[in-house]
């Protein structure tokens, strides 16, 4: 798959999952306390790069399922992704002024109310899903919100966000705790995308198996370039304030081995991910994606 396929086929999920957030906020979140759903919405519609979401659909069609089934598990999973942002940049945790290319969401709506549209998020997401899965009445479905629930949860994400807020407090640490952080708090939730897809379309466990091994070398590889481009990014493309992990002293991949060993770092994490596919047919957006990421400035 050529750049310009990958980035054509992007598109194509990006605009189904925006067009079915834009339907939900209208239509079943209409209930939600007006400023509270202002609030959840404002951090929803400023976009991102819908990376989540898109492996979601990308991984069900490959292996021959239906995107519109799969598409109230990509909006919940992309609902859940927000709410971590937003509670990420509050001034308790990283205390960050932009994001998505606007201020963020306490700047706007103020701390309490930022709280409550991560926690509103978090929860309307699960009814979202639980929802869709129960109408179904698929067990791929159910699996799928399962496999969500572990990994943004407790053992998973916020896990991960857990101990990277404790490291920044305590100093450089070793290789393998930030090996730790970077798998829970990122690459769970790339790995409850690709995982949950697969359940959907009802993979078999060889083929789960295969796609877990290349959702963590994923993650890996995501938050290798996510460190990378807070010291060297142009904060107009990243939507983003950089320079925060510095500013913290916080120990990065990019800290740990430089620039250069963090870039090998990254190129042998694509590998891994590519590897971890063989035997998988029609994976080529999967691939794709694993070059676009290592060579992503946003
Ligand atoms: C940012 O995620 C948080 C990390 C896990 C590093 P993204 O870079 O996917 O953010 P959006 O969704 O594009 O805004
Ligand atoms: C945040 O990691 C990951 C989650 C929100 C789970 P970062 O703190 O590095 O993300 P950015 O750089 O603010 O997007
Ligand atoms: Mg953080
Ligand atoms: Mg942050
Ligand atoms: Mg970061």
């Amino acid at each position: 798959m050529t750049a310009g396929e990958y980035k054509k086929a992007s598109l194509r999920y990006k605009e189904l999952v925006e067009a079915e957030l834009d339907r939900i906020f209208r239509g079943p979140a209409r209930d939600v306390y007006p400023r509270l759903r202002e609030a959840m919405f404002y951090s929803i519609e400023a976009g991102g790069k819908r990376i989540r979401p898109c492996l979601l659909l990308a991984v069900c069609e490959m292996l021959g399922g239906d995107a519109a089934s799969a598409l109230p598990f990509a909006c919940g999973l992309e609902m859940i992704h927000t709410y971590s942002l937003i509670h990420d940049d509050l001034p308790c945790m990283d205390d960050d002024d932009m994001r998505r290319g606007r201020p963020s969401n306490h700047r706007v709506f103020g701390e309490a109310m930022a709280v409550l549209a991560g926690d509103g998020l978090l929860s309307f997401a699960f009814e979202t899903m639980l929802a869709a899965a129960l109408k179904s009445g698929s067990r791929g479905c159910l699996e799928a919100v399962s496999e969500i629930a572990d990994r943004a949860g407790a053992r998973g994400m916020v896990t991960g966000q857990a101990a990277d807020l404790e490291c920044e407090g305590e100093g450089i640490k070793t290789e393998e705790m930030l090996r730790f952080i970077h798998r829970h708090k990122t690459a769970d939730m790339l790995e409850a995308a690709v995982i949950s897809g697969a359940r959907i379309a009802g993979a078999d466990d060889g083929t789960v198996a295969k796609l877990r091994r290349y959702s963590e070398s994923m993650g890996l590889l995501f938050q290798i370039t996510d460190d990378i481009l807070d010291m060297t990014g142009d904060p107009e493309l990243m939507g983003k304030t950089l320079g925060k992990d510095a500013e913290a002293d916080k120990l990065t991949y990019a800290v740990l081995l430089g620039l250069d060993g963090a870039r090998d770092a990254a190129r042998q994490a694509a590998e891994a991910a590519k590897a971890a596919l063989d035997g998988i047919p029609d994976a080529d957006y999967l691939i794709a994606t694993v070059d676009n990421m290592l060579t992503r400035s946003n």
